[in-house]
């Protein structure tokens, strides 16, 4: 079971009512579940349902006059591991990306510093407006995730974007955000106060000022690492290409780099004699423009047929992290294959000199880019040591990082 703290923000629309059985699915999945309310979505749903379906007071206004119970409501911000907007009305978009807090949920909204999941619901021109538009791509560039609008019919009578959408797609989302700590009886304490170092995201590399090379990797299963590894009590230094993903809380350092030259010297530094770890997540580009163009290139210039010159770069876990190493570091790297998986992941780990490799396939059904699950499978030296599920991949982290330390600890004993 999950134990991660969410508090539901239940906003003015007709979809307040989705929001109840998404209460109870959030329950049900394990997560404790608290919600705020504004006076428009009680006008929609009785708090009192919430607070039955939750087991907590519900968070209507700040000064308490029809609250179902007294509470310290900067407390329930504090609280939460993670806040869902569900429904988000375009008001509610709106105050919380210019900062207005004059209400029980746009106040707990500033008050929040960790991440923030909307599932928009409104009406179809609403949603296209692009004051609305503005609102959204101010609240991504800061890190908030988004689930739907999805298309459909909507209360106005439309059949359009603007639908919140089902919550079970919002619970499904909720699992790629949250933190999902792994601690079982056998390995607990196992993660506690180890230095662990993880690198996630692409590299760009970079041809003019304004043009890259790049791949595909969102960074999601690095970041979902780093979360459950703080989860676990590590101390935790992220090493991240560029991506839309809000760090974790609770890291120990935080090093954003953009090329595959610039994560490697983030990696050297990052890799002091206390490191106990280091988890390659990342997917480094193999090549760069051998020549970076000070000016942008001009298609005329360039012709009909343009050839890009690529040259290498250089090979973190081949090359530099031996250069760092010290004895004690236990290396995971990443092999990411769509043919002969496993027998390719083995040699990649003899070839690097990984202690191991985290097998994937992302075309397999249940795995891959952009895909809310994932399916891995963890070797080390000897041969396989665990083929997981497909899986959200939050608890696929939380679910490695438990597979590691059992490993490790077999091997002590
Ligand atoms: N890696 C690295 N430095 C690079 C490229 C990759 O440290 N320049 C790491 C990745 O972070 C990952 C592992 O090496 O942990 C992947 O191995 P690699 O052989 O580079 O795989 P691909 O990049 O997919 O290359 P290919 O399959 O084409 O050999």
């Amino acid at each position: 079971m999950v134990s991660a703290n969410v508090l539901l923000m239940v906003t003015g629309g007709i979809a307040a009512y989705k929001a109840c059985f998404l209460a109870r699915l959030l329950v049900q999945a394990g997560f404790s579940v608290k919600v705020a309310m504004t006076e428009a979505a009680t006008r929609f749903v009785n708090p009192l349902t919430f607070q039955v379906l939750t087991g907590h007071p519900v968070a209507t206004d700040l000064w308490g006059e029809r609250q179902t119970e007294p509470l310290d409501h900067i407390e329930y911000s504090r609280w939460a591991d993670l806040v869902v907007i569900a429904p988000a009305t375009a008001n509610c978009l709106a105050k919380a990306a210019t900062g207005i807090a004059d209400d029980m949920v746009s106040t707990l909204l500033l008050a929040h510093d960790g991440p923030l999941l909307f599932a928009p619901a409104m009406n179809d021109k609403m949603w296209k407006h692009p004051a609305t538009q503005a609102n959204r791509t101010v609240l991504a560039d800061r890190g908030a995730s988004f689930v739907g609008p999805g298309e459909g019919f909507l209360a106005c009578g439309t059949n359009d974007t603007g639908r919140m959408v089902e919550p079970e797609s919002i619970l499904a989302a909720v699992r790629e955000v949250v933190v999902v700590p792994a601690s079982s009886a056998e390995n607990s304490g196992f993660w506690t106060g180890r230095k662990i170092v993880i690198t996630a995201g692409p590299t760009y590399e970079p041809i003019d000022p304004v043009r890259f090379v790049a791949n595909r990797s969102s960074g999601i299963f690095g970041y979902a690492l780093a979360a459950a590894a703080v989860a676990e009590g590590a101390r935790v230094t992220l090493i991240s290409g560029p991506v839309a993903n809000l760090a974790p809380r609770g890291l120990d350092g935080f090093q954003p780099v953009e090329s595959g030259r610039e994560m490697a010297d983030a990696v050297a530094a990052a890799l002091t004699a206390d490191a106990d770890w280091l988890f390659m997540a990342a997917a480094v580009a193999d090549f760069r423009p051998t020549n970076l163009a000070e000016s942008k290139l001009k298609k005329d210039e360039l012709g009909k047929d343009w050839s890009l010159n690529m040259v290498r770069n250089p090979d973190i876990l081949g090359e530099v992290v031996p250069l760092h190493r010290s004895v004690d570091l236990r290396v995971v790297g990443f092999a990411l294959e769509t043919d002969d998986l496993l027998a390719r992941a083995e040699a990649k780990c003899q070839a690097k000199n990984m202690d191991y490799v985290v097998a994937n396939d992302p075309t397999a059904p249940g795995s891959g880019f952009g895909s809310g699950d994932h399916q891995v499978t963890l070797l080390n030296r000897r041969g396989e040591v665990w083929a997981s599920d497909s899986a959200p991949k939050s608890r696929l982290a939380a679910e490695l990082l438990q597979q590691l330390a059992l490993d490790q600890m077999d091997e002590k004993s």
